[in-house]
């Protein structure tokens, strides 16, 4: 049990954890971790999310006194094949990398998740039971899935602010911006499924150029069982120790020619110009580790006046959200199994980041985040005293001004956003249909048709998972916590109580009215209408009082919360980018890194623990039998299975086991990372694959806003445990046999 956290523990997922430590042994145990980790934190800075092409410039050195044997140039190289080549955005949403020289490509379970789901069923359920494709004939092919290679990423800044002026407007600024990066885009020559994209970064101080080439044939070839790739679930998730198997196994591939192609039977496994070969010798507390992936939002920037409106305003309110949202879906699930099942993944989804922002305003204040962003306000302002870096010498006030005015609507856009596409269903389907409608008088039958197409692919998944009492009651609830927790000019006309058709009617009632006379719950009605003629749908539609209610909700959103809050974001933008240069230019001795926006970066670290809280240190490895200590038999969280039972019982691990005779499950690193890192690989000092990184601890949420070295860590799947599943669990070693296993420590 966290003590930081004591309401987690309050859902169905969330059961107390065993406490196992003998504590002498472990007294001693410690007593030698501290020595050690005081040490190295003196020795290293560990932050950062490093871009490629500058890694021989800024952090080669550090890297190689850290251990590192390869160099920058074997990282990321235009000419040469290096490690950026086994390295691929993952759908746009996780990074995976190649793990053999026919395209094998590893990445985390739940990154595959919707995939594994998608061809599953009741007599197949390859979620529950695992799917292993034992010949390259079984692989599945992913509508809408692509793996996406970097071919290479430019520094453009000084072609892409040609003409812009300092004192200029945001406005002329963004449009002379605007004409560079068309005019630059517009002089390359691109092959098909190649892509060029100018983005800013240093909140739009620097552009870079990134070149890609997108493979959209993506099959899926092996995913182990629930109870190994999402052990623990949602209560070991964003903690440790940590015992999941979170991995899945998927394979590029391409036309016969080794391009890109859409799926086609003809098409054949990629080569891939590099893949990474994967190392049996394991890993050692302080080995070198680096993590390369695709790393999607962080705000290590923020004025102070800006983290304490996310602690005392945004988490909270979004957290209150959640909670009640769970708790509602808790309540089914509790009572009825087929619930249970159809709101799993829902629950997870919505759990994730509930449990996250819980953590992460818990670690700001522990780390005393606000602290230390003031003291180094003071230091900035008396720099800038001294020396002014940028005209506005108060744009610390200005930062305050701006965050006091967009506060409110700050928190009115979470509401409705959680509200209206998060967590109610229907007002999601009804904002949807919405579109269609929009499309429809926009562009007639023909925009209508092409948009109920997609729409189709949709609502045929949709249905089997939603319940609509589950969602009516959520309605109620969560309106009432809009309507309660608001300002009433954000509250639109049809949930206010003095509108003549909700007088007096509490917003259960308003609820069983609206979902008693909907169209949207009913499936057959709602396909055969995306298959009708377009006005008569239209027309059916625009009839409905809960398509009506979304529609006019949307409306007074976007006129009284996205339009100011949009004037403000603009104007904060735009400070945040003189302050960021501003912060370089007063701080020059310090390393700065451009926050995280789904680029390609590098982070690097060390194999290490933590001391989590005061008297407790967690050591950096956990084993198998961590598993088989939690196993809790049928248990939607912890069951494990007979087969993996068996072979721990026979210890028949192969040579996969660590010098300890166990096998390793996962580590820990001080790697800085975030979402969209997930599936990407932990890199040892030689260039091979050691692991696998899918989460953070409970107490370095935070490191999205304000790292820190002594508690942030990245939770790794050694890679060993994932060859000891595909190997002596699956049975699938014709994908043993496709790999390059290494023994970098044994053998020079
Ligand atoms: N916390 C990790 C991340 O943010 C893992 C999430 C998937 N696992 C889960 N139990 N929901 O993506
Ligand atoms: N679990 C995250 C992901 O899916 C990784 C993280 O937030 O650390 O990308």
């Amino acid at each position: 049990m966290i003590l930081l956290l004591p309401n987690v523990n309050k859902f169905l997922y969330f059961k107390s954890k065993p406490k196992s430590m003998k504590s002498n042994r472990v007294t001693k145990f410690i007593l030698s971790l501290v020595i050690v980790c005081l040490f190295r934190m003196t020795v290293f800075a560990g932050e950062g999310m490093w871009l490629p092409i500058f890694l021989k410039s800024l952090n080669e050195a550090e890297m190689q006194s850290l251990g590192m044997k390869i160099s920058a140039e074997d990282i990321y190289s235009v000419n040469n094949g290096s490690l950026k080549d086994a390295i691929v955005h993952f759908g746009g949403f996780c990074t995976a990398e190649l793990i053999s020289g026919e395209g094998l490509l590893l990445t985390n379970h739940h990154c595959g998740y919707s995939q594994i789901q998608e061809h599953s069923s009741l007599d197949k359920n390859y979620l529950r039971d695992g799917f292993w494709a034992m010949s390259k004939s079984e692989e599945l092919p992913n509508a809408g899935l692509f793996a996406k290679f970097i071919d290479q990423i430019n520094d453009v800044t000084d072609i892409i602010l040609t003409g812009v002026e300092k004192g200029m407007s945001d406005k002329a600024r963004q449009s002379i911006i605007d004409q560079n990066i068309e005019l630059y885009l517009s002089s390359n020559n691109l092959g098909p499924f190649q892509e060029m994209q100018v983005r800013p970064f240093y909140n739009g101080n620097q552009y870079f150029a990134i070149m890609s080439t997108t493979y959209p044939d993506v099959r899926l070839v092996g995913a182990p069982p629930e109870s190994i790739g999402k052990f623990g679930a949602d209560t070991d998730n964003w903690e440790w120790p940590r015992h999941t198997g979170d991995f899945a196994l998927f394979r590029v591939y391409a036309g016969p020619d080794n391009q890109p192609a859409e799926y086609s039977e003809e098409n054949i496994p990629y080569t891939p110009k590099h893949f990474l070969p994967i190392s049996l010798d394991g890993v050692d507390e302080g080995d070198f580790t680096l993590v390369f992936g695709f790393p999607g939002r962080t705000n290590q920037y923020l004025p102070s006046v800006a983290v304490n409106q996310l602690v005392e305003k945004q988490n909270p309110s979004r957290i209150a959200i959640r909670e009640t949202a769970l708790g509602i879906m808790d309540k089914y699930m509790r009572k009825d199994e087929s619930a249970r099942l159809q709101y799993a993944s829902k629950f997870a989804r919505i759990a994730n980041y509930w449990k996250k922002w819980i953590g992460e305003s818990s670690g700001l204040k522990r780390t005393n985040a606000l602290e230390r962003k003031r003291k180094k306000e003071e230091q900035f302002v008396m720099k800038q005293k001294k020396r002014p870096f940028i005209k506005k010498t108060n744009i610390l006030d200005e930062f305050e001004t701006m965050y006091n005015g967009i506060e409110d609507y700050t928190v009115a856009r979470d509401y409705y956003s959680e509200v209206t596409s998060r967590n109610v269903e229907l007002l999601r389907v009804a904002g949807l249909v919405n579109n269609l409608v929009g499309r429809y008088e926009d562009q007639g039958d023909e925009g209508y048709r092409a948009y109920a197409e997609r729409l189709k692919g949709f609502f045929s998944g949709f249905y089997k998972n939603y319940r609509a009492d589950i969602d009516q009651e959520m309605f109620a609830a969560l309106t009432e916590m809009y309507v309660s927790n608001l300002d009433p000019k954000f509250i639109p006309e049809d949930l206010q109580r003095k509108n003549t058709t909700m007088r007096g009617k509490s917003y259960a009632e308003l609820g069983s009215e609206l979902y008693g006379n909907t169209i949207l719950t009913d499936e057959s009605m709602m396909m055969s209408l995306l298959d009708g003629v377009p006005a008569m749908s239209v027309e059916k539609f625009k009839d409905d009082s809960f398509v009506q209610l979304a529609a006019n909700w949307k409306a007074h959103y976007d006129k009284v919360i996205s339009a100011p809050y949009n004037g403000y974001k603009t104007q904060i933008d735009s400070l945040q980018r003189v302050y960021m240069q501003a912060q370089m230019d007063a701080f020059p001795d310090e390393r700065f890194y451009p926050d995280a926006n789904s680029t390609m970066r590098v982070t690097y670290g060390q194999v290490e623990g933590y001391f989590p809280k005061d008297g407790v240190c967690y050591t950096p490895v956990t084993h198998l039998d961590g598993v088989i200590a939690k196993y809790k038999p049928g248990d939607y969280e912890f069951d494990v299975s007979s087969k993996l039972l068996e072979l721990y019982e026979s210890k028949d691990y192969g040579q996969y086991a660590a010098s300890n005779g166990k096998i390793p499950v996962c580590f820990l690193g001080s790697n800085h990372t975030t979402g969209g890192n997930s599936g990407s690989p932990a890199i040892d000092a030689h260039g091979n694959l050691i692991g696998l990184n899918f989460d953070r601890v409970w107490e370095g949420t935070m490191s999205d806003i304000n790292y820190d070295r002594s508690i942030c860590r990245n939770i790794m799947v050694d890679a060993r445990y994932i060859l000891f599943i595909v190997d002596k669990y699956a049975g699938a070693t014709h994908l043993i046999e496709e790999m390059k296993l290494v023994h970098p420590k044994t053998s020079k």
